[in-house]
């Protein structure tokens, strides 16, 4: 997997700058650039008012939603005995911020070694887990495995499994509401294709994943929405701090109107996508940047506590 390790300025400026992507801002098509930007800038003025209550009180000001920030990171299909014990013990050694909720997803192999040896202040989440309850379903894990070997989130994402978008959609929106009814959390991963991306349909392709899971659950209690575009992942190509919380303010938005202001204000809107210890400070000071969720870069002890402790970048003097 690439740990994408220049920082966010020399990605941006360089050859593998995303900032030529402008396709999301063709998913109003019917609107031209001014009318697209008072759009955009109409849905921020409304979501803004009805949070600056508590960023007064918390002396919090780059923080439109009142959730805690989240970081998850997930080892995916990455580690041995060896370098996920060197892994534990940095992460038991680092000093982390005490308001973040951190959570790491190990491979399911080394879930029980890593509950095991990790701290308390660390929670465990499964990379995938069963459509309802465990049986004959060949190399699946279940939820209640999870739960069994002390997980307690599990990460759902819209674009695994080679299936095709509307499978999928009917799929993933059953698996949220099993695991919540089971008491797992649910970090559930939407996001856009680059190709998509281009065609404009960014907010569609984000809408329909958003709605597959609201349609199927009942509570957004213990949801986490991670928004991450395919295009970022692993690629070194960080979507912007602007590009995320286009999209981000367009998701929240989205839960305003479609679940509730409540739940769009205390849902969790994390990005994922080649966030590293050099970029998670700038992404962290947008407003509904809510945490993130690191794929490469939580493969490394230190600087994953260097993306957890990003938060700082939240508390800029008001
Ligand atoms: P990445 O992965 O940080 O390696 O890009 C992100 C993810 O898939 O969660």
């Amino acid at each position: 997997m690439a740990v994408a390790s220049t920082s966010l300025a020399s990605q941006l400026s360089g050859p593998k700058s995303i900032s030529s992507y402008s396709g999301l801002r063709r998913s109003c098509s019917k609107l031209d650039h001014t009318q697209s930007l008072s759009l955009f800038q109409h849905l921020h003025s409304q979501l803004r008012l009805s949070s600056s209550s508590r960023k007064a009180s918390r002396g919090i000001v780059a923080m439109a939603g009142t959730g805690k920030f989240f970081v998850g990171g997930n080892w995916k299909c990455n580690g041995t005995k060896d370098s996920i014990s060197k892994l534990v013990s940095d992460l038991n050694s680092a000093k982390l911020e005490a308001d973040v909720d951190v959570v790491v997803a190990p491979p399911f192999l080394y879930i029980d070694k890593v509950k095991n040896s990790l701290t308390d202040r660390i929670e465990i989440s499964g990379q995938n887990s069963w459509v309802g309850k465990g049986g004959a379903f060949t190399g699946e894990i279940s939820v209640e495995q999870l739960k069994d070997i002390g997980a307690t989130w599990v990460i759902l994402d819209t674009q695994k499994g080679g299936m095709s978008l509307e499978k999928m959609i009917s799929f993933i929106g059953k698996k949220a509401a099993y695991a919540l009814n089971e008491g797992l959390g649910v970090i559930a991963c939407i996001g856009e294709k680059l190709e998509e991306r281009e065609a404009g349909k960014t907010f569609d392709i984000c809408f329909q994943q958003l709605k597959a899971f609201a349609d199927a659950v009942h509570s957004w209690d213990d949801i986490v929405i991670a928004y991450e575009p395919v295009w970022a992942i692993g690629t070194g190509k960080v979507a912007s701090p602007e590009q995320a919380q286009e999209v981000h303010v367009a998701v929240r938005d989205w839960l305003k109107k479609n679940v509730s202001p409540e739940v769009a204000s205390k849902t969790r809107i994390i990005y994922g996508g080649s966030v590293n210890g050099g970029n998670s400070a700038e992404l962290a000071k947008k407003e509904d940047i809510d945490g993130f969720l690191v794929g490469g870069a939580s493969l490394k002890g230190p600087e994953f506590a260097t993306i957890i402790n990003s938060v700082t970048a939240k508390k800029v003097a008001a």
